[in-house]
């Protein structure tokens, strides 16, 4: 039997504009998904997912899954074993948390520990990234850096990536409020590409200020000045609005964090639904937008990025 885990995560700076090069920073989050590989007898492989999850969830990605996971079979040269793969963990499968990738890495590392393979973390990732495919089409490699390597992340794409690890001196309190809806990060991820050379001057602007909003929130986070980590986050959340993968109720999410006190809110991941985030170091500010966020309706996760 073969065990694995990988990280759920948030992303603080720039989804969307990552796929094109502008660097993004991330950071995982204290939950994550377990898998379990058990070769069997019968000719199949078998994926039996146990992962608590949002409504609707399992149902809308099982055909994403399916090819993410004949990717990672395929990249690990087991498509012809029959398996037997269990997921499970605490990380509750949504859109905007990293669950795909949370559950590639796992599975990577199950598939690796069953096989006795010895690879490395760069292998799982790269088996991940592949994996990944599956869900986003042509991913930027962010959300499977972070579910591999864990912590907090700076990450470029490119040839090869950059991937520079954070340290700040003090774990951050941040609040995600999940609004529920299951998104399709491809469509999102497609629909800006066609936005993008539909409007090429225009984007070309937009993607100009998500470089500079990085940069800043960059140095806000590393001499930790949090009012100014905040207001980044709000401009980033302009952009993404420009960019047109927010809507109604992850704007909601987003003003009534800021109104109950929060240093700064975005959406964060693919957008189109799933997760918000906001800044809000403390626990009594915590608790108090997770509060504004739960009697709304909505679901609240408090967590910490720079642990
Ligand atoms: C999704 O979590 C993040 C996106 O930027 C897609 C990607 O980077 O692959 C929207």
């Amino acid at each position: 039997m073969g065990k694995g885990k990988g990280f759920g995560k948030v992303i603080l700076f720039n989804e969307h504009f990552v796929v094109y090069g502008i660097p993004s920073i991330v950071s995982a989050i204290d939950l994550k998904t377990t898998a379990v590989v058990e070769k069997h007898t019968k000719n199949q492989v078998i994926l039996d997912d146990q992962r608590p999850a949002t409504k609707g969830y399992k149902e809308e990605k099982k055909k994403h899954r399916k090819e993410s996971l004949n990717r990672i079979l395929k990249k690990m040269e087991k498509e012809n074993h029959p398996l037997k793969i269990t997921l499970g963990g605490n990380l509750v499968a949504a859109s905007g948390i990293g669950a795909s990738a949370a559950s590639c890495v796992a599975i990577a590392r199950a598939i690796n520990e069953e096989f006795n393979m010895e690879l490395t973390e760069e292998e799982i990732n790269a088996v991940a990234f592949e994996g990944e495919k599956g869900y986003h089409g042509s991913p930027s490699g962010v959300d499977n850096t972070a579910a591999t390597y864990g912590g907090l992340i700076w990450f470029k794409k490119g040839a090869p990536d950059v991937m520079e690890r954070l340290k700040i001196k003090t774990p951050l309190g941040i609040v995600m409020g999940n609004t529920g809806v299951v998104a399709n990060t491809k469509l999102a991820v497609k629909n800006v590409r066609q936005k993008k050379e539909k409007y090429p001057c225009l984007y070309e602007k937009i993607f100009t200020h998500a470089e500079q909003v990085v940069e800043h929130a960059k140095e806000a986070l590393m001499s930790y000045n949090l009012t100014e980590l905040g207001e980044c986050m709000n401009k980033n959340h302009s952009l993404l609005q420009k960019i047109a993968v927010s809507n109604k109720n992850l704007d909601f999410l987003v003003q009534l964090a800021r109104e109950t006190g929060a240093l700064g809110a975005k959406l964060t991941g693919g957008g189109l639904g799933g997760y918000m985030v906001a800044l809000t170091p403390g626990s009594t500010l915590q608790e108090k937008v997770a509060r504004a966020i739960t009697r709304e309706g909505f679901y609240a996760l408090k967590t910490r990025i720079g642990v």
